[in-house]
């Protein structure tokens, strides 16, 4: 009886090594993340990647990373694909708000938690993903139409026309900016949109566009308001051509703030650039190791930014990150 005590105590405490030993392994294994980014569309774009990248390396981070070349169905696959390995933290950008109701109701029935970074989703189940890390693109319109506003007080009586180029047709920045932008500049009857396309967030459409414009409005245009830096530096080409100023005879509005951005407003050919930051990599890696460890996290958590325009511009150069 002695005997079969002693036994009895040694198995348990054989199994409670045992079992620490696995919670302390299981501990140690580094978080998997899988992120689905949009692709490599814009300056902005690569520097969030990059951010992304260097973050979860310093985090001890293992990411999975994919490029879905700007297509809906990509990030798609890139997520069941994700849910098929187990990973612990589904992150991604989606590139257009709508359609996610299905793939993220599966990574919900996998328990895999989700963040999204940078863009919104359009879903009415907001369970559907744990939070939204990112810029207020309704603001950034908003500020990009009130530079635009107190710009107007100084130029000539009489309509001011402005040509919009738009992001990518149904992704949240081209949607909000556009909506902030039509909203402040309503306030003043003079500021008008004549002609608004999209530009894929890319230079070469942002060009291909602008081209357009000039060519059907010439030199009525006085504004160009262009949802993205990199559409704006293509558009700002196609002016040049067009035997046009660009920042003088035709006035640049963009957004993003990189540095491409910086050096035409250093050279007088963008006026002002609404600032927004891609470098969202370091919060993304707290965020996903505060889920795992089961702590409270905020639904939506905005980045802070500003608003640079070309008089501050060689100055704050220096300070630019991306
Ligand atoms: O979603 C952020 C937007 O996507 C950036 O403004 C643009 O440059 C990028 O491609």
């Amino acid at each position: 009886m002695k005997f079969a005590n002693k036994k009895i105590l040694q198995c348990t405490l054989f199994l409670a090594i045992g079992l620490s030993a696995a919670s302390n392994a299981l501990a140690d294994k580094p978080l998997v993340i899988g992120f689905a980014q949009v692709g490599a569309e814009s300056e902005w774009r690569s520097a969030n990647t990059a951010s992304i990248k260097d973050a979860a390396s310093k985090a001890g981070v293992t990411l999975k990373f994919s490029d879905a070349q700007q297509k809906q169905e990509n990030q798609i696959k890139a997520i069941r694909s994700y849910i098929a390995q187990k990973v612990d933290v589904i992150a991604f950008s989606p590139v257009v708000e709508s359609g996610w109701d299905t793939v993220l109701k599966e990574a919900k029935s996998a328990k895999i938690p989700v963040i999204l970074t940078d863009r919104a989703v359009n879903v009415t189940d907001k369970s559907l993903y744990v939070t939204f890390i990112g810029s207020d693109f309704v603001e950034e319109g908003h500020r990009a139409g009130r530079w635009l506003l107190e710009r107007s007080k100084t130029m000539p009586a009489g309509d001011i026309n402005i040509v919009e180029l738009q992001g990518t047709v149904g992704s949240a920045p081209a949607i909000d900016r556009k909506a902030g932008f039509e909203k402040e500049i309503a306030t003043n009857p003079r500021l008008k949109i004549i002609r608004s396309q999209t530009g894929d967030f890319t230079r070469a459409k942002g060009k291909e566009v602008m081209e357009a414009f000039l060519k059907a409005e010439g030199k009525k245009i006085n504004v160009l308001y262009a949802h993205n830096d990199d559409m704006a530096i293509g558009a700002i080409q196609a002016i040049e051509e067009a035997g046009l100023k660009p920042g003088k005879d035709i006035l640049v509005i963009s957004v993003d703030g990189v540095k491409g951005a910086f050096e035409a407003m250093m050279a007088g050919k963008l006026n002002v650039t609404v600032e927004c930051s891609p470098l969202l990599g370091p919060q993304l890696m707290q965020v996903a190791k505060d889920i795992v460890a089961g702590k409270a996290v905020p639904k939506r958590i905005t980045t802070l930014e500003g608003v640079f325009p070309a008089e501050v511009a060689a100055n704050e150069f220096p300070n630019r990150k991306y």
